[in-house]
């Protein structure tokens, strides 16, 4: 154990795309834990799209985060110090309220259980973690697979699209998926088995390229992204096509709100469906999601990658580098 903890406390709210000024890294004493509570040390920390919302100075499904205050996040941490029923020095545990630290005292009844022996500790923060359950209740849930039927995903070679893809190929669906570059789709398509992809920065016109893979239209639309790729896949829906609305990170960083062409009248013709989630509200089922994840990952039919940025020092830029598409699969830090 470290005798003190380095944080990365907000400086400011940025204006459009964050900038690694935005935070400022300081190091403070390591806070000891009160009753019912564990000192954690941080092992990977995860940067999240989510985070750019939590920047603003706007409330929306949770606060945000204050000037001067820990940058909020999740992580996957070990047990230092227990004085909590259930844990013990050198379990680890997922901790959702952990924040861009080394160190952190708390409460034990919010902390997740990793088992070292189900996969690399780091899952419990992509595929084994909320990624891969918003994955898997937006696509079972919310998109409502069938077999047969065509799903394309947006944001498809991230940590929830290629996971989102992954399910519908499981579940006998086409998959199709959308993602900014050659080695992307490559690995999607050869890797993940997904039936077809397509790099929306060179593919020309989105629905031209989608339509062409999509032959009998889109059946069930992931979207992660928004703007020209859903634009495409909402005139490509097919009769009683299902979108779920989980993100829309081309929009996360505009300073002006967005218009675009008017499709809602798509959806009449085609008795279409659109609908946003959030993965919270799944929060009675997630036993069930991580248990079918897992036996997914075990049999080697889900497969997920990770992108590791080393060293707590780099979290601000592995942030930018995630919202700008730098990674394939999960963005990490690895802090321990
Ligand atoms: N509803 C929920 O409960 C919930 C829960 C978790 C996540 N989410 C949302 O799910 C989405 C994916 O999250 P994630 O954690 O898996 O992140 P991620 O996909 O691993 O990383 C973000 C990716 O977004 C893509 N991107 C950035 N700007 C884009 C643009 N203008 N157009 C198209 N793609 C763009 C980049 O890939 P490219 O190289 O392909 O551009 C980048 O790698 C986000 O919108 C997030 O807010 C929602």
């Amino acid at each position: 154990v470290s005798d003190s903890n380095r944080r990365w406390l907000v400086r400011r709210r940025p204006e459009g795309w964050p900038e690694v000024d935005d935070f400022e890294l300081v190091e403070a004493p390591i806070e000891a834990p009160g009753e019912g509570q564990v000192l954690l040390r941080n092992l990977y920390l995860s940067v999240d799209p989510y985070m750019r919302g939590r920047l603003r100075d706007r409330d929306s499904y949770a606060p945000p985060v204050g000037i001067g205050d820990v940058m909020v996040g999740s992580a996957v941490a070990e047990v230092v110090e227990s004085r909590a029923a259930g844990l013990a020095a050198g379990d680890v545990v997922e901790s959702p309220t952990f924040g861009w630290q080394e160190y952190a005292a708390v409460d034990a009844a919010g902390l997740r259980r990793v088992d070292p022996e189900l996969a690399p500790v780091s899952t419990a923060l992509g595929v084994l973690g909320m990624p891969g359950l918003t994955a898997y209740f937006g696509m079972l849930d919310v998109c409502e697979l069938r077999p047969g039927t065509t799903a394309v995903v947006s944001g498809a070679a991230g940590a929830v699209g290629s996971t989102a893809g992954q399910i519908a190929r499981i579940h006998g669906c086409r998959a199709v998926g959308v993602a900014g570059s050659d080695e992307k789709v490559d690995w999607l398509t050869g890797e993940l088995g997904f039936d077809a992809a397509i790099n929306y920065k060179t593919a020309g016109s989105l629905t031209r390229a989608l339509a062409a893979v999509c032959p009998v239209g889109i059946d069930a639309y992931f979207d992660n992204v928004g703007g020209p790729i859903t634009d495409a896949a909402i005139r490509l829906l097919a009769l009683r096509g299902r979108v779920a609305i989980c993100g829309q990170i081309s929009i996360y960083n505009a300073t002006e709100a967005q218009t675009g062409p008017r499709l809602l009248w798509e959806l009449v013709a085609r008795r279409a469906r659109i609908e946003g989630f959030l993965i919270f509200d799944y929060r009675d089922r997630y036993r069930e999601g991580l248990e079918k994840l897992g036996g997914w990952v075990r049999s080697g039919e889900l497969r997920y990658r990770e992108t590791v940025v080393d060293g707590i020092e780099r979290t601000p830029e592995a942030f930018i580098s995630m919202m700008r598409g730098g990674n394939i699969g999960k963005m990490l830090v690895k802090v321990g």
